[in-house]
């Protein structure tokens, strides 16, 4: 296990290149800089791309001495992207509505603040051949992880989204942050205890449902086996955003016949995009984000015991 000391990425040791970084705690296990490297090489980019593990409750530190000493850019992850948001002089829109920022860059004076979760997990699932307009959507979860994807999930006008959580308190509050975006779409935007589901004919002819809840963390499952066997009918598409493994949702899903997905795409797809924020839009051209997932995969299948 590394040191925290070798966790730090100094600009100054990095003069002829531009220097990126992700910050998080812990951040041993951060696939970004391999993600990103990936990137840099496909688009010949001069970069230098490293980790920052600031101490808990140091984030603005951490990250303020980054920029200061010339860094270009900053991805963020757990437990910091409520700092960043707060740290950030503007906010994108969609990370305003987010509550969290996971790409921070510094322009004239001022540091930006974006989030490419959402954005991320879209591209990950049109590039597996879901159409999202006009779709029948369930995310489950009303934390975090629920809030940064809902707006890029709406704006591209599902027929309707239920957010199911186990306090329906945490999904009503949800709802209400998104239900402007929901009507400006024209998506009929719901709550649902997530023991209730299966309850309407509605939650039993779903397109897409995804886990959002940090149950798979524990390999937990936020369904009982009796909900999931109602709603998860074979024409589901089930996608868990934790990645590397079977999850127990991803197992019920596949039992009852579903296809199913991981979160390592969205990983790879929001890295992405705070690639191409940093380095400019034209670069997409180069830049082959299912390449570096199948490289992902390939690497975590050999890994596998
Ligand atoms: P994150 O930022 O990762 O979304 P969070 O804000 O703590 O984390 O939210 C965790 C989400 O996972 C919540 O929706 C939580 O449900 P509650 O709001 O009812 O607590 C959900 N969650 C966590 N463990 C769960 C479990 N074992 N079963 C069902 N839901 C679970």
């Amino acid at each position: 296990m590394s040191k925290p000391s070798e966790l730090q990425t100094n600009p100054a040791d990095f003069s002829e290149v531009d220097v990126y970084a992700v910050a998080g705690n812990p951040i041993a296990h951060s696939k970004s800089p391999t993600i990103h490297r990936r990137f840099a090489q496909q688009t010949a980019q001069a970069m230098h791309y490293g980790t920052l593990m600031p101490e808990l409750g140091e984030f603005a530190k951490g990250a303020k001495a980054f920029f200061a000493a010339g860094g270009k850019g900053m991805n963020v992850t757990v437990p910091f992207k409520l700092d960043a948001q707060a740290l950030a002089d503007v906010l994108t829109p969609r990370a305003a509505l987010a509550g969290a920022v996971n790409t921070l860059w510094q322009e004239e004076g001022l540091l930006y603040g974006d989030n490419t979760d959402g954005a991320g997990l879209v591209r990950d699932l049109r590039a597996q051949g879901i159409v999202l307009t006009n779709a029948s959507i369930c995310i489950l979860g009303a934390g975090g992880a629920a809030r940064g994807v809902l707006g890029p999930l709406l704006e591209q006008k599902p027929q309707s989204i239920v957010i199911a959580n186990r306090s329906i308190d945490k999904a009503r509050d949800l709802k209400t942050v998104f239900q402007g975006l929901a009507d400006m779409h024209g998506v009929l935007l719901t709550v649902c205890p997530v023991d209730a589901l299966g309850s309407e004919p509605s939650h039993t002819a779903m397109d897409l449902i995804i886990n959002a809840t940090a149950a798979g963390l524990s390999n937990d499952s936020p369904l009982s086996d009796a909900i999931a066997q109602q709603i998860l009918k074979p024409t589901v598409f089930a996608y868990d955003m934790v990645y590397g493994k079977i999850t127990h949702f991803m197992q019920q899903a596949i039992n009852q016949g579903c296809r199913v997905s991981d979160g390592l795409g969205m990983l790879v797809e929001q890295a992405a995009d705070a690639f191409l924020l940093w380095r400019g839009a034209a670069l997409a051209q180069q830049l082959n984000a299912r390449a570096v997932l199948d490289e992902l995969r390939q690497a975590l299948t050999t890994k596998a015991p």
